[in-house]
């Protein structure tokens, strides 16, 4: 059931009593806020929610809760950040496949990401990486399409669910080998990892905050960073494009939002304090320690990602239609 009713509900007898929006927005915030992060604890979502999370709370004075709500790729939790009170209490850190990938994945998803939410700002870029199990016989990336187009029957992908972005990024990389492994989902590319490491998987598309220190230990291989350039934090692992696979040059991102009709004041109190953790140093140090992209000033706040998005809708429409032919 949805939760607004009340809220507006609560909204008219404060205007009754001459207290408008304003003057409720005045007072945010005064308890705790819920960050609604898709997917399990501990991978590269949560991650950068925590990091984040860290700072904003400082800034806005009240602790920022983190709740992991996983399920069906992350459209679960984005379901629920839809149907919260838009009173700036409950918030989400999206991503690249819940508030893009995920509407031609889902004919019938719950919500609409440009009429159902309120952007507050992108919060990183995450390049993603091709990886496989340490003793996956591929020694590089030419050798991993290889063997992938001749045992592809007998290969299975590791994934966070449909309409994550480790499934729609696999789902291109496929798509351009022309190979269907056997899926295997998972809650989040954390666990999903784990599998990876423990060898229970062949191989996965995972965003850089999972993996950096896996790739420099050993424990995984990476193939190739599918970005134009190499990433500071992996200066070994080469791009697609060197690699010998350029067709292949895809990124994501995380980003904050909040549910539709949240009061501007509001929006703009989260929207601030998200620029104030990102020009933070020792935040900004932390993601680009991940790997992650930390957005500078053009590619932040509420404009600039209502522009992303739509813009990612567009990009990811097609290429998900060409994948995954709708019946
Ligand atoms: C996660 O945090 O587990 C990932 O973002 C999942 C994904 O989208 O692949």
């Amino acid at each position: 059931m949805s939760l607004k009713p009340h809220f507006f509900g609560l909204l008219a007898g404060l205007i009754l009593l001459g207290l408008g929006p304003a003057a409720f927005s005045q007072e945010y915030p005064a308890r705790t806020i819920t960050l609604i992060e898709p997917f399990a604890a501990g991978g590269p979502t949560d991650m950068v929610a925590r990091i984040v999370g860290d700072h904003m709370s400082k800034t806005l004075g009240r602790q920022i809760v983190i709740e992991n709500v996983v399920g069906a790729g992350g459209t679960t939790a984005t379901t629920r950040a839809m149907r919260a009170p838009p009173d700036g209490y409950t918030i989400e850190m999206g991503h690249m496949g819940t508030h893009a990938a995920a509407v031609a994945l889902y004919p019938n998803l719950a919500y609409n990401p440009v009429t159902d939410f309120e952007p507050i700002g992108l919060s990183a870029g995450t390049p993603i990486l091709i990886l496989a199990r340490r003793d996956f016989p591929a020694r590089n990336l030419r050798e991993f399409v290889a063997f992938a187009k001749a045992n592809a029957d007998k290969l299975n992908m590791a994934h966070a669910g449909v309409g994550s972005v480790s499934f729609t990024t696999c789902l291109l990389l496929n798509s351009i080998l022309n190979v269907t492994p056997a899926p295997v989902p998972y809650n989040g590319t954390g666990p999903a990892m784990n599998a990876l490491l423990a060898g229970q998987v062949d191989y996965m598309c995972d965003q850089i905050a999972n993996v950096v220190s896996q790739v420099t230990d050993g424990t995984i291989k990476a193939y190739a960073v599918a970005t134009a350039a190499r990433n500071p934090v992996l200066p070994d692992v080469p791009t697609t494009r060197e690699a010998g696979l350029p067709e292949f040059e895809v990124s994501a991102w995380n980003a904050l939002f909040a549910p539709k009709e949240t009061p501007k004041p509001i929006l703009d109190r989260l929207t601030d304090a998200l620029d104030k953790a990102l020009s933070d140093n020792a935040t900004r140090k932390r993601l680009l320690e991940l790997g992650s992209d930390s957005p500078d000033r053009p590619r932040r706040g509420q404009q600039a990602l209502d522009t992303l998005l739509k813009s990612e809708l567009q990009r990811w429409t097609p290429v998900i239609r060409a994948a995954v032919p709708v019946k």
